[in-house]
């Protein structure tokens, strides 16, 4: 009689537990395919959080270049090639940004331009694309150059003094970049050690950390509930917004007070001036979102992909050699390699490419939003669906690639030696609509930094060192990609 009743509970429970699976499946008519949900979770617990390029590409096999993966609730569709990355992202209606905990968390609601959308997003988006631009093409660019170079010489000068020996390269990475980042919001440079300089070094580290651990929490919103505070952290990232809130709202104050007309010189400035003529969508509060979600944003994504070339090139002498090489070529290896040096230095940006490509920083991008009910390959996307496009499936696809899991800077060069600037397939900086509105700045920067590092040092590898370059998976990694800790040292060049 036990017995019966145990297996007619075993029976219900099995029946309860298949419907709500069934349930929690069930996809808007005529949505993209995909693999079973459990209910509230979705398909999460068996994505592999660390690689979820991967999982993508494991599902994609059986499912489709576009299908679909509850993740939470809500089913969000996933675009696994580079044909079809290409064709969503160039259409308005896949320009929405869904409003996810870890966005308007940082930002406190939907303010300046990464998790805004329609005209907000529009005009913000497009003063400061436009700013950026005009810092690298226009006739001021000689100015901001100058400055980055400047700020190449003391990182240079820094680490001249540790020549020798084994180091961590990332600190001082961080700090010209996070100073590149200042001169274009405030026209100056700040030294490493003011306590300014200290605690906004502090809150872009802290709230990265923070955003990277609650990444989980913008499918599965209730987790912020549950979860304790000792595994969250969540007052310690509201402690280090707050905070970065607060300095961005100085910075805005003082600059407030310097501020004689639109100087133009720095973003502050230019956005001040829009303020003051009343320019829809412009305010103080917008100023300090747009500012925020600069240093945080572009400090991270430019210090990792630097954290990676070190290692890449640390590994791959050859190449590192080669792009010596072609420097020396150009005579006077005193003289600092300046941008429009690139027009001559074809392996050079072939390399910088391709540590791009292979690096893979932001493997799925930021989620987008249908902003309209969309038909899409034959399937209904109705408005405010969720999109991930799976980055790593371009950037790994053996359709635009000799060697797509390997180092080979060739990719990027024709039958002449001639830098392959737009390559199909190739989107570091994400593509359509919202594309990187960084990605001028970044280039020059990177490219300006690489290249005179590699003109003064040489890197080598520290004894023992197994010559790997891994990822370092964390659960939770979320929107950037790292290369593991390592170790380099720096050598004078002969
Ligand atoms: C190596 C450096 C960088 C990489 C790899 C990178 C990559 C990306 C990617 C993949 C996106 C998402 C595109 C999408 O939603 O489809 C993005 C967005 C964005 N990036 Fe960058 N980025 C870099 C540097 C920068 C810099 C230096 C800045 C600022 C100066 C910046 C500011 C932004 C902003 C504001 C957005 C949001 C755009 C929007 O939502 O419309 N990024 N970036």
């Amino acid at each position: 009689m036990i017995l019966m009743t145990l297996q007619l509970v075993g029976v219900a429970v099995a029946v309860i537990f298949v419907i709500s699976v069934i349930k929690a499946s069930v996809r808007p008519a005529n949505f993209p395919p995909g693999p079973p949900s459990l209910p509230l979770v979705g398909y999460v617990p068996f994505l592999d959080v660390r690689n979820i390029g991967r999982s993508f590409d494991k599902l994609s096999k059986r499912y489709g270049d576009v299908f679909s993966v509850f993740l939470g609730k809500s089913p969000c569709v996933v675009l696994n090639s580079y044909p079809v990355i290409k064709e969503a992202l160039s259409m308005k209606e896949f320009s929405g940004r869904p409003s996810m905990f870890s966005g308007t968390f940082f930002q406190k609601g939907k303010i300046g331009i990464t998790t805004t959308e329609g005209k907000d997003w529009e005009l913000q988006r497009n003063f400061f694309h436009n700013h950026m631009v005009e810092l690298v093409q226009g006739k001021g660019n000689l100015g901001f150059q100058d400055l980055i170079l400047d700020e190449v010489h003391d990182l240079k000068m820094d680490l001249a003094k540790k020549v020798g020996e084994p180091l961590p390269v990332s600190y001082r990475f961080n700090v010209s970049i996070i100073n590149i980042l200042w001169t274009i919001a405030s026209g100056r440079r700040l030294h490493s050690q003011q306590q300014e300089f200290q605690s906004v070094y502090e809150c872009i580290d802290k709230i990265t950390q923070f955003m990277s651990r609650a990444a989980i929490m913008s499918f599965i919103p209730g987790l912020s509930r549950i979860v304790p505070e000792s595994i969250s952290k969540m007052e310690k990232g509201r402690y280090h917004r707050d905070r970065f809130l607060n300095i961005s709202q100085k910075w805005i104050r003082e600059h407030k007070e310097a501020y004689r007309g639109n100087r133009g010189a720095d973003l502050q400035d230019a956005y001040l001036a829009k303020v003051g003529e009343g320019a829809e969508s412009f305010t103080e509060d917008g100023l300090g979102a747009v500012l925020r979600e600069m240093f945080v944003v572009g400090s991270e994504t430019q210090s990792t992909m630097l954290r990676w070339a070190i290692r890449i090139l640390s590994v791959h002498k050859d190449v590192q050699r080669q792009v010596q090489d072609e420097m020396d070529e150009l005579g006077e290896r005193n003289r600092d390699i300046v941008w429009e040096d690139r027009h001559n230095m074809h392996f050079t940006r072939a390399t910088v490419a391709e540590i791009q490509r292979f690096a893979d920083i932001t493997p799925n991008g930021l989620v987008h939003k249908t902003v309209a009910d969309v038909d899409f390959h034959g399937f209904y996307l109705p408005k405010g669906t969720n999109v991930i496009a799976n980055m790593t499936s371009c950037h790994r696809s053996p359709d635009y690639w000799k060697k797509p899991n390997e180092f080979y800077p060739a990719h990027f060069l024709d039958e002449n030696g001639k830098f392959v600037d737009a390559k199909e397939g190739f989107v570091p900086y994400g593509i359509g609509t919202r594309r990187c509105p960084g990605e001028d700045v970044a280039n020059m920067a990177i490219f300006l930094i690489l290249a005179n590092f590699l003109n003064t040092f040489s890197l080598r590898l520290p004894t023992g060192d197994k010559r790997e370059i891994k990822t370092q998976y964390e659960a939770g990694t979320g929107f950037i990609r790292n290369p593991q800790a390592y170790k380099v040292i720096l050598q004078h060049r002969e």
